[in-house]
Parts: structure tokens; sequence; C-alpha cells
């Protein structure tokens, strides 16, 4: 048997390891976290408000992990499924950089990211089923939207936090790349409601994401 061919276990305890890993090991990231790390909101009021958004941020890179590799699993050609363990790999800077994030500003990720990642897995896994053209439709709408909560949350996030907000505007600069790849590489628009649930979805792991 080819060494490199796995059987359904092994990409299971594969999956098992990436999601534990991506929850509660250090992530390495490849770029420096953008920002001055001194520059924190001096407020605690406004400093746990910031590691709320931080959190979601967090949690929502751990999704995206969850989402990526679960579409690489049913992605029917080799060159979408590397695409896909790509942007996995490139996501991998913003869960780095939201978790320092947290670190400085005294708190922790959501206590419910291993759910978020199961979830998004399953998810990711399903949309790769629909073909790699919706499944690169997909991602193009996950980074769309995923842009638009990074815009809001600039508004949302205090002035004094310039890391945060650093931060958040490198996350949003990427996700505005790995959409326009995605569209590169032949997405197909998804049909409502696809978006629309996808959204309600999002709410859910968002809003759970800023207390837990
Ligand atoms: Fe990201
Ligand atoms: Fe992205």
């Amino acid at each position: 048997m080819d060494p490199r061919v796995l059987s359904p276990l092994d990409r299971l305890l594969e999956l098992a390891d990436s999601g534990l890993s991506a929850s509660f090991a250090r992530p390495a990231s490849s770029r420096p976290t953008p920002g001055n790390p001194a520059a924190y909101p001096v407020d605690p009021g406004r400093r746990r408000y910031s590691a709320g958004l931080m959190r979601v941020n967090h949690a929502g890179e751990i999704a995206a992990q969850g989402l990526y590799h679960g579409q690489a699993l049913t992605a029917r050609s080799e060159e979408t499924q590397d695409a896909l363990r790509r942007a996995a790999a490139e996501e991998g800077d913003h869960l780095a950089w939201c978790r320092d994030r947290l670190d400085e500003l005294g708190s922790r990720p959501s206590l419910l990211n291993p759910l978020w990642y199961a979830g998004s897995v399953v998810i990711g896994a399903l949309a790769g089923l629909f073909g790699d053209t919706a499944s690169l439709g997909f991602m193009a709408e996950t980074e769309r939207q995923v842009e638009g909560h990074l815009a809001a949350h600039l508004e949302r996030l205090p002035a004094d936090d310039a890391r945060s907000r650093a931060i958040v505007e490198q996350m949003q600069a990427d996700e505005i790349g790995h959409g326009q790849a995605a569209v590169a590489a032949g997405a197909s628009t998804l049909p409502e409601p696809v978006p629309r649930i996808m959204r309600m979805a999002a709410r859910v792991m968002t809003g759970t994401a800023y207390w837990i």
C-alpha cells in the first residue's frame, strides 16, 4: 500500500489532532504579530470588551481551520485540496495573532473551540460534497462574510487598542485576498438561502464566543 494514501481512520485521527492543536496548542505564525504589544486600553472595562471581540475573532479562525480541513477532505481534485490546505495554513497566522492578543489582554480563548472546530469540519466536508466549484464558492462566501464581520469589529474596537486594530486590519486584508483567490480558482456563486444560513450560523458562534 502506498504509504501516502491515508485510511479513513488515519484521516479522522489527523483531523482530531489538527482540531486539538488548533484549539489548545500555541500556534506558530510565519509573520510577526502586527502592531505594538504595549498599545492596549487602560480602562479595565474597555480591555474586557476588546478581549471579548478578539475571542470571537480567534474562535472564527478556529472555525476557518475546521472548514478548510473539512472541505479538503471531500475535495475532488488535488489542486483544490492543496488550495484548501494552503488557505488553512495561511489562516494559522491569524489564529496565532488573535491568541497572542488574548494573552496580552489578560484573557483566554473560547472554551467551546473544539466544538466550533468539529462543527466546521462537518459543514466544510458537506460543502465539499457538492463539488469543487461549489466548495470554492463556499470559501469565497465565507471570506466575504468574515471580511464584513472584521469591518464591523474595526468600528467597535476601542480607539486606544491600536494592537488589536492592527491585527484585525491585517486579517481583513488577508481575507479579501483569500476570497479573490477562491474566485480566481473558479468559485461558483452560492444560491440563497445558503449565504443566509451561513450568516445565521456565524451569528450563533460569534454571539456565544464573546462570553464563553
Ligand atoms: Fe483568517
Ligand atoms: Fe481567510
